[in-house]
């Protein structure tokens, strides 16, 4: 059974690469390094101790995705590749839509010309918006997106559904992630972002190395336990084992799913910086800064669909999410090698 995973040597992706080979799979990774490093994909195979396939290629490339379809017995597609920070994305909205929205598409038309109907997608809570009040469930109302990146996962769930209603014989599985935190055990492998981070848990480890002076907490006037914006963190490798769960069930059977794929909790900056504090034994110098534009107070999801359909479930804590990450900063402050 192959599996082509898009985007493999990204920080999901990677995860998942080594969880699928773990299970048994062969895998076809593809990837641009846009925002990866080849050093990624070395790690993998030493930590697996497999060997697989990979093709550094564009998705937006059809000719060379066709040549990789025609080499390649392929069953079925993991779809991580596409750019992802809210920032850069209201910055450069058409790189994203090109990026995200077009390259999806070229990717479908690849698969289906070469008859492989099987897809799981990454999208995202932002999906569900600001209007809808936490715990989310797959059957409350999307879109309402507030970037260009949040939009572009809404149009995509929208182009596989129709895609889908069109030919019943597709398999699609949409994973809406919540926040992805932590790493691989072995410190190996981790999530190494280009510049300053966006992200709460890499900007954390980055002041627990000295490589920056202190947090800034985007607000504690939301209506939280704190003060502070509340989020369902998952341990990157709990959402790989839920991709290798719903690819099992996209291989058996025809269908379009959505399962949200986070713990069900929810943690405040402040009780995220504790856990860190508790699991690393650093101090976080932090300070109370002005709201971020585009936050909500609280975001949570309810994952007992994924539980009950996919037999998947969230089992890593916060504080295995918090060392785990400090294992791969403090073992690879710079991230991965050029
Ligand atoms: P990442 O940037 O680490 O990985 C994405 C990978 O895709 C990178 O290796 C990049 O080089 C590659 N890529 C980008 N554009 C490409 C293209 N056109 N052709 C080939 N390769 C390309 O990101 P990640 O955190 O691993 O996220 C993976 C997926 O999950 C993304 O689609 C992202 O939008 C989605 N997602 C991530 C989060 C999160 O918080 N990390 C949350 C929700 C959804
Ligand atoms: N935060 C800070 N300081 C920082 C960074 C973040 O206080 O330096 C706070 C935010 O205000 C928020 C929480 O930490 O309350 C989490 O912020 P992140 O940027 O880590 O994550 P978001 O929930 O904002 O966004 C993430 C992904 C998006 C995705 C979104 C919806 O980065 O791609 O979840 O699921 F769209």
């Amino acid at each position: 059974m192959s599996i082509l995973v898009t985007g493999g040597a990204g920080y999901i992706g990677s995860h998942t690469c080594i969880e699928l080979l773990n299970a048994g799979y062969e895998i076809v990774v593809v990837d641009n390094f846009y925002n990866s490093k080849r050093e990624s994909l070395k790690r993998i195979a030493e930590l697996s101790g497999k060997e697989f396939t990979f093709y550094e290629c564009d998705i937006r490339d059809k000719e060379g995705l066709d040549k990789i379809f025609k080499a390649e017995k392929i069953d079925a597609v993991i779809h991580f590749a596409g750019l992802k920070a809210v920032g850069e994305s209201c910055a450069k909205p058409l790189e994203y839509y090109d990026n995200n929205i077009a390259g999806t598409v070229c990717l479908c038309e690849v698969m289906k010309e070469n008859g492989c109907k099987k897809i799981v997608f990454s999208s995202s809570a932002t999906v569900y918006g600001s209007n809808n009040v936490s715990p989310l469930k797959e059957t409350m109302m999307t879109g309402g997106t507030t970037n260009p990146y949040g939009t572009t996962k809404y149009m995509i769930e929208i182009i596989l559904s129709d895609l889908f209603k069109s030919d019943n014989e597709w398999s699609i599985s949409i994973l809406r992630y919540f926040n992805p935190i932590g790493a691989h055990k072995s410190g190996r492998i981790g999530e190494d972002p280009n510049g300053i981070p966006n992200n709460l848990m890499p900007y954390i480890t980055q002041v627990a190395i000295g490589k920056r002076e202190c947090l800034g907490v985007f607000g504690d006037d939301y209506d939280t336990h704190d003060g502070t914006g509340v989020r369902d963190y998952i341990h990157v490798v709990d959402l790989a084992l839920g991709h290798v769960k719903a690819l099992g069930r996209a291989l058996n059977q025809p269908g379009l799913d959505i399962y949200n794929l986070g713990t069900g909790t929810g943690y405040s900056v402040l009780d995220v910086v504790k856990a860190f504090e508790k699991a690393s034994g650093v101090t976080i110098n932090y300070k109370i800064a002005p709201r971020r534009p585009g936050d909500i107070a609280t975001c949570y999801s309810d994952p007992s669909k994924a539980q009950a359909e996919l037999g998947w479930k969230a089992e890593r804590g916060i504080e295995e999410m918090c060392a785990d990450s400090w294992r791969w900063q403090s073992t690879n402050p710079n991230g991965y090698p050029d």
